[in-house]
Formats: structure tokens, C-alpha cells, sequence
């Protein structure tokens, strides 16, 4: 058993971990480091030297076809190519490479299912089914540079169609199984998919819902879009398929055949497209390529959790359609040739301790998860995951959010027993990898700092209005130098992409849109979002896109969405409303709203809080100011508002607001 924080002294959990929120630094123990990958933090310096030298090293990991002739192309900046020339497959390395050294039957994924089901997914089994729906897929006329999206729950399949697009050179579209069948489509028409493969449902929590025939009722005619592959989960009858588009994955696996050889891509092949919301409405698709993209994920993967391949298991608790699961559930580990758990559900079903079950049964040594879940975790007590024998973990990580200091410390103490050095990774969607993170046999760490860049990485906090660096303060983070994991390009859109990340402070320094402040010790300390992207759960939303939602309700005249700061899932979604005319806001009117926006974006975008405006304030060109709402829904004195085209609204919406209370 753990030894864990409640301890038998006489004092609370709670106050135990409020005396140690004066501890400043967390040294790696002599036990870790000894054991590390990585201990001698003369690393940072070399790569540093020769960040290019570095990187270099890192893609020597990585089984080529052909090797590079140069490590960076940067002659046309913010268009960096990394390890041109070179030829790889991403499948290869993830899958090849690993049952050709004799490592087939190590297990690739410990599945677990909600209702209590159990496959161990080898690495010999997903290259067999990798072959056959790579296979499928040319035969269902897919071919290298088409677009395939995928919408699936977290279940094996999901990886083995991702990989069997990254075999022939496909690039995948994964949509999050929380997006809704709009959003789907939506992005399956911005990109201009061939083929999308989906299931008959998904479970969540006991529930199955018909995701086939939801998806159908809303793709309407895609002329781009040939054929739907439909996997079989939940085993729902009566399936609507359109003959002529929709096809069973078993029974195209099934006719296909079973060697694939993989096919060597240039390094720069684009290998997905991931859509994440930016400042506007219409969702970014981000694109990463083969050689730098699978580089910057196997490094990180392999030294920020120190992984020993062998020996660890690995447990990455997000979803496969975000970043976090491309990058670490699903290219990271297999490239390293990992044994990962793959949780099919939520962290409360069937009970509250499921996480812990699955983490003493597997034994898991390494876990990566978001805040939100460890400070609901911590809500629903420590008694729970004391019941579990967590003792096989050795490192914790966090990804998405800030941690808190509470939260940092309570994951440390209760889930790793005050004995596993806790990670801190910061990084995005456009990034690949990890960018900002403790290496755990180096850096001391310190609760709510993500501390400083991994080798082979620049960042630098500098002045808002004159992007000069801040040695020890507030300002906006920027990544100083390319690195091979970076988006190539916003897919179809060059110009959005140069505006976005690039105009602000030229080409050289990428703007990470996020404020952040350094320390006297150069610690990083990440804020938040600079732009109107609003983090819910770990989750990017833009305002505009739950705006556009919201408006699309025949009763309401405009609306203001804000993150406004929140205990569990760190910022949530508050929308001003105003309505047509005379018409009252009601309960009612509430829930027609959040279904609004549960279906043209998902259901973790709903609204937590609706307030209603009879006028919204604005500037004298009539933008919104949003740092107003801010102000009134969190409660603080009001700010500057003489700049208001009319001071008053302010005053008649603070009164709203005491009315509604
Ligand atoms: C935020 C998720 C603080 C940040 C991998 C970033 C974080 C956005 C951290 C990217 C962290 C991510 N500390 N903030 N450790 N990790 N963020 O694209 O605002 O879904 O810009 O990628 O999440 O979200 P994305």
C-alpha cells in the first residue's frame, strides 16, 4: 500500500498540504534521479550549443528509409521544414520496427472498457489490423495525401485507424467524440475528407448513443465525402447504412489483404490535421508533418516521463481526439515501443475509485492527466484512491491547464504518495510535444510552475506593447527558435497562419497566446490565454465559436461569452445574453440555449451560467468589452469604462445581475 499523506499524526490531509504550500522547490530524490534517462542537467547546455545538432540526435531514434540531407530548411520563414530529404513512415516506426526486434507480443494497449472488459492489444495484433485497414482503405479508393476523418470513442480502433492512414500517407482528421455531429461535419467539409470512419455508438457512463445515425442526420450531402466505415462497438441494431457510401469495418478488413508494406513518406508528408479553436469562429486546422512532428513526440515521451519501455506502464488519461492523445496515447508511446492503458470512460463510472482500479490493476507506473480531473478527484477525497494499492507509479503528469499549488500537491502527496516526481508539462495543440516541463532526474520543481523549456526549445516572456525580453516578470510567452514538432501551416489557410502566430513579433518568434511570467529563478509560470480562447476542463473553446452557437437561437439578439474563472474546471463558459424584444429570459429559454450549443458544438460547451443583458458594453466602434463582463461575472470592482459608448450599460447589468441573485 501507498504511503500516503492522511497520515496517522493527528493531522488532516487538508492541513498537511496548506503547511507544505510554503515549500517552494521539490528536489528530485537521489532514488529517482539514479534511475533516470536523463540526470545531468549539462543537457540543457548542449542542446542549446547546437539546438540543431540536438534534435538531429533525437530523430537518429527513429528508423529512417532514407536519411535527411539537412536538419532545419529555414530559407523561407515561418515555413520551416525539418530532416528534409529524409524518408520515413510513422506506422513503421510505431509498429515495424518493434515486431521485427522480436517485441510482437508485448502489449501495445491494456484496453479497458466501462462495463468491465478487458483486451490487451499486442504490438503483433494492431500491425496485423493495421495492414488489413490500410489495405481496406486503398481499396475503398483512398489515396496518399486524401483526407480521412475519424470519430471514434476511445477504443483500440481508433488507433488502428490512425495508423493505418499514417501507413499509406492519409492524413487523419480526428474529431473528439464530444464534438458534436455538426462539428463533424464541419470539419469533415473544411477539409475536404474522402473517407470518415465512425462507429454504430458510443458508451458514456451506461448510455449508448447512436452516433451513426446522428452523424447521418447531419452530414447532409459532402460531395468530397465518399464513404462512411462504421466499426462495431456497441452492437446496436439496426444501424442506418446508405448503400453505396456506408461499409462495416470488420467486413472491409475482412476482404482486404493482410500485407501492407508501409510506404516511405518525405519527412515533410503531412501526417494529420487537428482543428482547435482560435480568437474567431471558424476552427483552426492545424497540421503536422511525418519526420519533425514524430521526433518531437518520441523525445518527450521518452524523457519527460523517463520511460524505460520494458518496465514501465504507461497511462495517458486524455482523449485520443485532442493533442494530448495524438501525441501520448497514441505516436509517442508506440514510437517508443510502450505498454499503455487505455481507459474507455469517464473517471466516475462505474464508481468513483475507476481510475485507481485501473491503475492498481494494470500497474501503471507513469500517469499523465489533466488538473481539471485531479481537483475533481480531490473533491471526491482522498478515502477513494487510498482503498488501491497505487504503489507501482513512479511519475505523475499534468497537461492542459495551470495546476494550482493545492492541486500539484495533493496529486503528489495522495496519488503518488509523496514519493513520484510530478511533471508539469506545458504545451498546445500547434506545438506536437512538449515545450515547457521539468526533466524529473533534473529540475527542482515548484508547485504551479510547468519550470522551463526542454532542451532543444527557446522561450522567452516579453513586454506586450515592445516584445522586449522580461528577465523576471509578466508578459507574453514566445517560442524563440523552430522546433521539428511545430504545425507546419493552418491547413488550406498560409495567410491565417503567418497573421496568427507570426505577425506580432515577426518571424523568428512564434506567439503562443498565453501570458506568462518569469521568476528570478527564469521559471516559467504559465497564465492563461491572451486571445478569446477560453480553457474549460482542459478543453480549447474560442468565444465566438459558443457566440455564433448561442445567436443561432431565433430568441436572441447577441451575446457575449467569457472564461470566467471556476474551482473545477478552471475557467467555464458565461454568456451574456440579450433577446429579441419584449421576451423574458426563463429557465426554460436556459435549456434551449445549452441544447443550442450541445449541438452545434458538444455538450462540454453548454453554458454553465447565462446572464441576461438588455445591452452589452461597447466600445465607440462597438466592440464588446469583454474584460468588463469578466469583471461583473467574477465579481470585482469594475475597470476603466469611460470608454464606453454608454457607461450606463454597465450599471443597468451589475443590477441585473443583483436582481438574479
Ligand atoms: C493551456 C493542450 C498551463 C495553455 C496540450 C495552452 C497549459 C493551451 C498547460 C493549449 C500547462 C496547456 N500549464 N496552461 N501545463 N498546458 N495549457 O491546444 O493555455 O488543447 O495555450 O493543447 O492550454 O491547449 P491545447
Amino acid at each position: 500500500m501507498a504511503d500516503t499523506a492522511a497520515g496517522d499524526s493527528g493531522t488532516s490531509l487538508e492541513q498537511r498540504l496548506d503547511a507544505m504550500l510554503e515549500i517552494e522547490r521539490f528536489d528530485p530524490s537521489q532514488q529517482f534521479r539514479e534511475q533516470a534517462l536523463l540526470s545531468d542537467p549539462a543537457v540543457y547546455e548542449r542542446a542549446a550549443r547546437d539546438p540543431q545538432g540536438w534534435w538531429a540526435e533525437q530523430a537518429e531514434a527513429l528508423d529512417w528509409f532514407e536519411r535527411w540531407d539537412t536538419v532545419l530548411d529555414d530559407s523561407e520563414p515561418p515555413f520551416y521544414k525539418w530532416f528534409t530529404g529524409g524518408k520515413l513512415n510513422v506506422s513503421y516506426n510505431c509498429l515495424d520496427r518493434h515486431v521485427d526486434a522480436g517485441r510482437g507480443d508485448r502489449v501495445a494497449y491494456h484496453w479497458r472498457g466501462e462495463e468491465g472488459e478487458r483486451r490487451d492489444v499486442t504490438y503483433a495484433e494492431l500491425h496485423r489490423d493495421v495492414q488489413r485497414f490500410a489495405n481496406a482503405l486503398k481499396d475503398l479508393g483512398v489515396q496518399q495525401g486524401d483526407v480521412v476523418g475519424i470519430y471514434l470513442p476511445m477504443i483500440p480502433e481508433v488507433v488502428v485507424a490512425m495508423l493505418a492512414c499514417a501507413r499509406i500517407g492519409a492524413p487523419h482528421n480526428v474529431v473528439f467524440g464530444g464534438f458534436s455531429a455538426e462539428s463533424v461535419k464541419e470539419r469533415m467539409e473544411f477539409s475536404e475528407a474522402k473517407v470518415l470512419v465512425t462507429v454504430d455508438g458510443a458508451r458514456r457512463k451506461g448510455k449508448t448513443a447512436p452516433i451513426k445515425a446522428t452523424v447521418d442526420e447531419h452530414m447532409g450531402d459532402l460531395a468530397s465525402l465518399k464513404t462512411v466505415v462504421v466499426v462495431r462497438h456497441a452492437r446496436l441494431d439496426g444501424v442506418p447504412m446508405t448503400a453505396g457510401r456506408d461499409v462495416w469495418f470488420d467486413e472491409v478488413c475482412a476482404a482486404a489483404a493482410a500485407d501492407c508494406p508501409a510506404e516511405p513518406l518525405d519527412a515533410e508528408h503531412p501526417l494529420f490535421i487537428l482543428y482547435t479553436s482560435g480568437s474567431t469562429a471558424s476552427p483552426k486546422g492545424i497540421l503536422h508533418t511525418t519526420g519533425g512532428y514524430l521526433t518531437g513526440v518520441a523525445a518527450t515521451h521518452r524523457y519527460v516521463f523517463d520511460l524505460k519501455p520494458d518496465e514501465d506502464v504507461w497511462w495517458c488519461a486524455a482523449d485520443v481526439g485532442w493533442i494530448t492523445g495524438h501525441s501520448y496515447i497514441v505516436y509517442g508511446p508506440l514510437a517508443n515501443g510502450a505498454t499503455s492503458v487505455m481507459w474507455e470512460g469517464a473517471p466516475d463510472y462505474p464508481h468513483k475509485g475507476i481510475w485507481w482500479e485501473v491503475a492498481e490493476e494494470t500497474r501503471a507506473t507513469l500517469l499523465y492527466a489533466a488538473p481539471t480531473a485531479i481537483r475533481t478527484f480531490m473533491k471526491w477525497g482522498h478515502e477513494i484512491p487510498e482503498r488501491y494499492d497505487l504503489s507501482a507509479l513512479r511519475l505523475l503528469g499534468s497537461v492542459g491547464e495551470p495546476i494550482n499549488p493545492k492541486a500539484w500537491l495533493w496529486y503528489h502527496q495522495v496519488i503518488g504518495g509523496g514519493r513520484c516526481p510530478i511533471v508539469d508539462t506545458w504545451w498546445q495543440t500547434e506545438t506536437g510535444a512538449i515545450m515547457i516541463t521539468p526533466l524529473p532526474g533534473i529540475t527542482s520543481t515548484k508547485p504551479g510552475s510547468a519550470t522551463t523549456p526542454f532542451p532543444g526549445v527557446a522561450a522567452e516572456v516579453v513586454g506586450e506593447g515592445d516584445g522586449e525580453p522580461i528577465d523576471s516578470g509578466q508578459g507574453l510567452l514566445v517560442l524563440t527558435q523552430p522546433w521539428p514538432s511545430m504545425l507546419r501551416t493552418l491547413y488550406k489557410e498560409d495567410e491565417r497562419f503567418v497573421e496568427t502566430y507570426f505577425a506580432r513579433f515577426g518571424k523568428e518568434r512564434y506567439l503562443v497566446g498565453d501570458a506568462a511570467r518569469r521568476d528570478r529563478d527564469g521559471y516559467l509560470w504559465i497564465i492563461g490565454r491572451i486571445d478569446d480562447v477560453v480553457n474549460v476542463s482542459g478543453h480549447r473553446l474560442s468565444t465566438a465559436e459558443v457566440e455564433s452557437a448561442i445567436v443561432a437561437h431565433e430568441k436572441v439578439a447577441e451575446a457575449a461569452v467569457i472564461g470566467q474563472s471556476d474551482e473545477d474546471t478552471g475557467q467555464a463558459i458565461c454568456a451574456f445574453v440579450t433577446l429579441n424584444g419584449e421576451i423574458e429570459g426563463t429557465d426554460e429559454l436556459i435549456a434551449e440555449i445549452g441544447a443550442v450549443v450541445a449541438e452545434r458544438i458538444g455538450k462540454f460547451a453548454r453554458p454553465k451560467r447565462i446572464i441576461w443583458a438588455d445591452d452589452l458594453p461597447k466600445t465607440r466602434s462597438g466592440k464588446i468589452m469583454r474584460r468588463l463582463l469578466r469583471d461583473i461575472a467574477e465579481g470585482r470592482a469594475l475597470g476603466d469604462v469611460t470608454t464606453l459608448r454608454d457607461p450606463s450599460v454597465m450599471a443597468s447589468l451589475e443590477s441585473q445581475i443583483k436582481d438574479a441573485q
